[in-house]
């Protein structure tokens, strides 16, 4: 399926059907997530795909707003910013590849790691995130419908927020960068923890490079990593959309001394393009 198609397709689900993945979906899914276990500089992520059985040991995710949920995706990243970027920009690719297998999906920051006692966790090591999956109940719930409300879900901020040209620092409209509108697009229209988008890209037009940086928008989810996640997602949706079009280019990190500093921004990564 046509990436742009998959990303405009996908949207939080909070109202599953409570049944399991059939066999054939499982393992496409698990055969997806083996070919995608390798990210930034090599850095690994087993991400394992955890069903529950029981329906009276239910875990309560935003109070009991999230109904049916029985399976999720999750593995483990080392508890820094670079880890849990990495662990987010391959986890996205599962979503989509769920959301192209009509599978509905949703990101949870906030969850009872201890709920999930079967993946070891190492010292230094933490599970950033985790994701719902399974079929979504056509009629959702009131629930359903009010946290979508309450958090603007379907809701992004216009271009001018988001993107700007790295040397004058003015905002970039979609016409200078032609050929990557539909990359930042995509950017714009990712997922993020509360719906926060601290996204923040500056382009380099004599570098052609395409620097990532976030910008704290909460305190409470920069301090559970959960920006990172954010950021980890857009990024992965930066890279499908660029590469379907056409446009090669790598990921690259470069030392902090080398990135002009922008207030309140945090330097994250950069796409060098090809
Ligand atoms: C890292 C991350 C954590 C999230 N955590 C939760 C959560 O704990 N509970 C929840 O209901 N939604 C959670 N979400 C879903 C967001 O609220 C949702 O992505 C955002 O509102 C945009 O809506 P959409 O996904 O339908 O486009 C999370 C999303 C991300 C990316």
């Amino acid at each position: 399926m046509d990436i742009i198609e998959t990303i405009r397709k996908r949207k939080s689900c909070r109202t599953y059907i409570h049944v399991a993945l059939t066999p054939a979906d499982k393992k496409n899914l698990e055969s997806y997530i083996i070919e995608d276990s390798k990210g930034f500089e090599n850095e690994v992520v087993n991400f394992n795909i955890i069903e529950k059985n029981n329906a009276d040991n239910q875990m309560k995710l935003d109070y009991g707003m999230i109904k049916g949920h029985n399976t999720y995706i999750l593995g483990t990243a080392k508890s820094t910013t670079a880890s849990r970027v990495n662990y987010a920009y391959l986890m996205e690719k599962v979503v989509l590849k769920a959301t192209e297998m009509n599978l509905s999906t949703c990101w949870i920051g906030a969850f009872d790691s201890t709920y999930f006692n079967e993946v070891s966790i190492e010292d230094g090591f933490d599970i950033p995130s985790i994701v719902i999956v399974g079929y979504s109940d056509d009629k959702p719930t009131y629930q359903d419908k009010f946290l979508r409300f309450s958090v603007k879900a379907s809701k992004r901020q216009r271009w001018n927020k988001f993107f700007f040209n790295y040397s004058s620092k003015t905002l970039l409209t979609s016409e200078y960068v032609k050929k990557y509108s539909d990359s930042l697009e995509m950017v714009r229209l990712a997922p993020s923890s509360g719906n926060t988008q601290p996204w923040r890209v500056f382009f380099d037009e004599t570098l052609k490079e395409f620097h990532f940086f976030k910008k704290v928008i909460s305190k409470r989810y920069e301090l559970k990593g959960l920006h990172d996640i954010d950021m980890g997602i857009a990024m992965s949706h930066f890279e499908l959309t660029s590469l379907q079009n056409g446009l090669s280019g790598r990921w690259l990190k470069h030392a902090k001394e080398n990135v002009e500093p922008i207030d309140e921004l945090q330097y994250i990564m950069t796409w060098e393009c090809g």
